[in-house]
């Protein structure tokens, strides 16, 4: 008996650190997919406006219609608790779901294709264990013929390209990590590549900008003489981490990127990133690539005194800007976009700079759209693209109305 007690005392404490092992691997394994969610922001699309963590039901409008983004919550009726790792692997790698349908590239498959297995398993470990939310996004709004899952088979063999990142062995260990952040769970070419009409990615002219949910996804790449292209890559960290440097405030998009994902990376990460796309700089800058200067008259439609009265007070005179406060002005890759889409979002609806932890008050733009009209807003816009060293083609009145429209301002 004696013995027997022994035993099962000696089975018991040999269970024991067995246990803490296995508590102390899928902690660990939990916390790396926590970092993975942050790398891929699955949050800034898979959380509505005042729903539930990652319950989905986000509306994300594509040129093809609304297409509403998932419950990826543990729950098992309405989210994914009862996928498999394989399940999971099979949307994350192929784009295709659990019960076999496409799923829609407005999900960043074509970019989380390439994150290596372990990567996505610890994800799913980690989306085990977040609270589970009931609830059934609304249906797609989507153009007649897209309707049908099937047709996206047709748009992935045109654009997908499926498979796990591989290393560049020419390049060193911090560049590879930031190409795999970038093109990887990063998906910052979803926003920053231009997309042809039936939207996929152009692949021979990455990163060189493109407007986005009413904005200007600007060009990061060297083949530009302004924005990033005229950066540092503390300048990139900066931005990252901050959502400001001394030339630019992010706000839009990219201002929610960075307060769901990129101010929560690792520094190391971030310097990564900033190696990828300055080391050289992405692209290559050509002979003859150099920006269009506009001949229109630079002030032939009364801007300049517009700018002086409603916006050198925060400006400048010269467009300078306060640095880490208010946007500069001068070489910003939004105000130089070959689209002013950026530009007069801005001025038409005013515009929230980003808070970060490092950056934690909120300088704020004015809208302008009640104030002005039309020609005086095209007016002021082609003013400050084409003045302080901007050389970009000047704004219409069409451009402001439409845009106007599309923003439900008066
Ligand atoms: C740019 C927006 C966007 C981001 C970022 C994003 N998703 Fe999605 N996701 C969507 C949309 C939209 C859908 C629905 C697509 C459809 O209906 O075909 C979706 C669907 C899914 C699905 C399929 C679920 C189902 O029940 O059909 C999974 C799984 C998923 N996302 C996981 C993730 C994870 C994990 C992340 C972060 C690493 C992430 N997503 C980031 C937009 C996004
Ligand atoms: C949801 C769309 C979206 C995604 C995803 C996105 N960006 Fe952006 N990005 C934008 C927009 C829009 C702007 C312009 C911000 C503004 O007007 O203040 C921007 C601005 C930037 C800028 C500043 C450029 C300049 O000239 O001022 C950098 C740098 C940048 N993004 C890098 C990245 C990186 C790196 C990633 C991936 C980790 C990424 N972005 C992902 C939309 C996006
Ligand atoms: C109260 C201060 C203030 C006034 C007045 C103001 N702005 Fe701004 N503006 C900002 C801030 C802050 C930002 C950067 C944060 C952001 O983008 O939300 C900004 C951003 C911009 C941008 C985007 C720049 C970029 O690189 O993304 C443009 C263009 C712009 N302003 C033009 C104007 C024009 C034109 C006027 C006058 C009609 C004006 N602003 C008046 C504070 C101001």
């Amino acid at each position: 008996m004696l013995l027997g007690l022994a035993a099962s005392l000696a089975a018991a404490l040999l269970l024991l650190p067995d246990r803490s092992k296995s508590d102390t691997i899928d902690t660990a394994q939990i916390e790396r997919g926590r970092y993975i969610a942050r790398l891929g922001d699955c949050r800034s699309c898979h959380t509505a406006q005042g729903g539930a963590l990652l319950a989905g039901g986000l509306g994300i409008v594509t040129p093809f219609g609304i297409i509403y983004s998932a419950n990826i919550t543990p729950d098992v009726a309405t989210g994914i608790g009862s996928w498999t790792k394989d399940d999971f692997w099979n949307a994350m790698h192929s784009g295709i779901r659990k019960d076999g349908a496409h799923l829609y590239p407005a999900m960043p498959y074509p970019w989380f294709t390439k994150m290596p297995r372990t990567d996505v398993d610890a994800l799913k470990t980690y989306l085990d264990t977040i609270p589970p939310a009931r609830y059934t996004p609304p249906e797609n709004d989507l153009w007649l013929p897209l309707r049908a899952r099937v047709s996206v088979a047709g748009w992935n063999l045109l654009f997908f390209d499926k498979g796990v990142f591989k290393t560049d062995p020419a390049k060193s260990a911090e560049w590879n990590r930031g190409a795999y952040i970038v093109e990887g769970p990063g998906h910052c070419g979803a926003c920053h590549t231009p997309a042809n009409l039936l939207g996929g990615p152009e692949r021979d002219r990455l990163y060189e900008g493109q407007s986005i949910q009413n904005w200007w996804a600007p060009n990061l790449t060297g083949r530009s003489a302004y924005g990033v292209a005229t950066w540092s890559k503390e300048d990139v960290v900066d931005y990252l981490k901050d959502g400001r440097n001394d030339h630019a405030v992010a706000s839009g998009p990219m201002a929610l990127a960075i307060q769901n994902s990129t101010q929560h990376m690792t520094d190391a990460d971030r310097a990564a990133i900033a190696a990828y796309l300055k080391d050289p700089p992405v692209g290559t800058r050509e002979e003859g690539d150099s920006p269009r200067v506009s001949e229109a008259g630079i002030d032939s439609m009364g801007g300049k005194a517009i700018f002086r009265d409603n916006c050198s007070a925060c400006h400048g005179a010269d467009g300078e800007g306060v640095p880490r406060l208010i946007a500069d002005l001068r070489k910003s890759g939004v105000v130089n976009a070959p689209d002013p889409v950026g530009v007069l979002h801005a001025i038409l609806a005013g515009a929230q700079g980003n808070v970060t932890h490092g950056a934690p008050q909120r300088p704020t733009m004015p809208p302008f759209a009640w104030k002005f009209d039309d020609r005086q807003i095209a007016a002021v816009a082609a003013y400050v693209r084409q003045n302080f060293g901007n050389h970009a083609p000047s704004v219409s009145d069409s451009e402001v109305a439409d845009l106007r429209e599309t923003l439900g301002l008066e």
